[in-house]
């Protein structure tokens, strides 16, 4: 089988520099893929073998088909340089010196190594291979949980061992759940304390129906009176979205944890112990509560939970402006008002003869609902000044946590 080379298409300077490039490129490229002693023959044949190797090809159809001595002497010169190439190429394959190179999994790499003589380790050095296995290698840290989330379910937990169960609601949610059913009836006031996201293209619907991005975890309370009779005792994780500039303290989405206990006989008494123990679970035993008057269309009567401030231990610092109280969390009794509405809808799709639904009968059963903010419990727990941090993901910050 002759080689590949062919008649040059003419003898211009263009051509044969153009040609001989193409060579020495080939020449190069065939000599950095050999691997083994086989292939150095093979090499050697393609180049040198004086029935298919390309030199003696060149010399038999380029050189001595040179038109004039002016072109031979050219074509000679490149034909020179191309040969002396190839024997300083293969006098090194054949070199005990000779570097192997193996490709190793981190890409772009490539370990080099000498085939005979001396250690791997002396021969790495020697070349100076990309690759030095004596550095340390690259180690992966493993992720942990987000100071937001090891909160969340720190309070979540608090619950758990009281005997309450998880509950999870949808973030986008309809007015009737967010607030209608929660006593906020259209255009209250109490609406404007909790404006948030509207879903857009929604003015076709019933009033109740039109979506928005939640404003509270309340709505899975109702969600789950509708559903579930009494006894409840829940707890109620998830994000949340209200239009709040964002500043130290606030952030447009933020996270609550919303709790709902309705059984027969609850009283304020339950709230202010199942409260005062959960604060003592979160902040350590030496914490007081104390309920301060507030209100909420939802609950009735509402209160605003303050605990002494873990800061100072009630003297009075900065942290707490000096009063010695920290304010954490909202809670009150289940209004009359809610029960009313979990009951209109437990009866909705009631037919004529159906015996009508009186679970929820105010008379027999009453509860109480408490939600707290989880950023404002995690930044007191690990002394933050800034609500930004949670969410800038700078691994300095998360760390910390680890
Ligand atoms: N949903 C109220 C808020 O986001 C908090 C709350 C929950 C208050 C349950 C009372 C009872 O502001």
């Amino acid at each position: 089988m002759p080689s590949d080379i062919q008649p040059l298409p003419d003898y211009s300077e263009a051509s044969i520099t153009e040609a001989f490039t193409h060579l020495l490129h080939d020449l190069e490229s065939d000599a950095a893929s050999i691997l083994s002693d086989e292939q150095i023959e093979t090499f050697r044949l393609r180049w040198e073998g004086r029935k298919q190797g390309r030199l003696p090809d060149i010399s038999g159809i380029w050189l001595k088909g040179a038109p004039d001595p002016a072109t031979r002497k050219a074509i000679g010169e490149q034909f020179a340089k191309l040969k002396a190439r190839f024997v300083e190429l293969y006098e090194y394959l054949r070199s005990p010196e000779r570097l192997v190179k193996v490709p190793v999994s981190e890409p772009g790499l490539v370990l080099e190594f000498a085939t005979q003589g001396g250690t791997i380790e002396r021969n790495l050095k020697k070349y100076a291979s990309p690759l030095d296995i004596t550095l340390p290698g690259t180690t992966r840290a493993p992720g942990i949980p987000h100071p937001l989330l090891k909160t969340m379910h720190e309070i979540v937990s608090v619950f758990h061992h009281l005997g309450y169960s998880t509950n999870l609601g949808p973030q986008v949610e309809s007015d009737f759940y967010n607030f209608e059913a929660l006593n906020f009836p259209p255009d209250h006031p109490a609406r404007d304390t909790q404006d948030t996201l509207l879903i857009a293209a929604q003015h076709t619907r019933p009033s109740r129906d039109r979506l928005l991005m939640r404003t509270h975890t309340s709505p899975v309370q109702i969600r789950t009176m509708v559903q579930q009779k009494p006894p409840i005792r829940i707890v109620i994780p998830g994000k949340v979205h209200r239009n709040d500039a964002a500043d130290a303290t606030h952030s447009p989405i933020f996270h609550q944890v919303e709790g709902l206990c309705v059984d027969t006989n609850i009283t304020f008494s339950d709230l202010k112990g199942t409260l005062d123990h959960a604060m003592k679970a979160l902040f350590g035993s030496d914490v007081k509560t104390r309920f301060f008057p507030s209100f909420f269309p939802f609950t009735e009567p509402s209160a605003d939970v303050q605990i002494s401030c873990i800061f100072c231990g009630g003297k009075g610092c900065r942290k707490c402006k000096h009063s010695g109280w920290i304010e954490l969390l909202g809670c009150g009794m289940v209004d009359p008002a809610v029960f009313a509405a979990v009951t209109a809808e437990r009866n909705k799709d009631r037919r004529e003869l159906d015996p009508r639904d009186d679970a929820y009968n105010p008379e027999r059963i009453t509860g109480f609902a408490f939600g707290m903010g989880v950023e404002r419990i995690a930044m007191i727990q690990h002394g933050i000044s800034d609500i930004g941090h949670f969410y800038s993901g700078d691994m300095r910050f998360l760390e910390q946590f680890a």
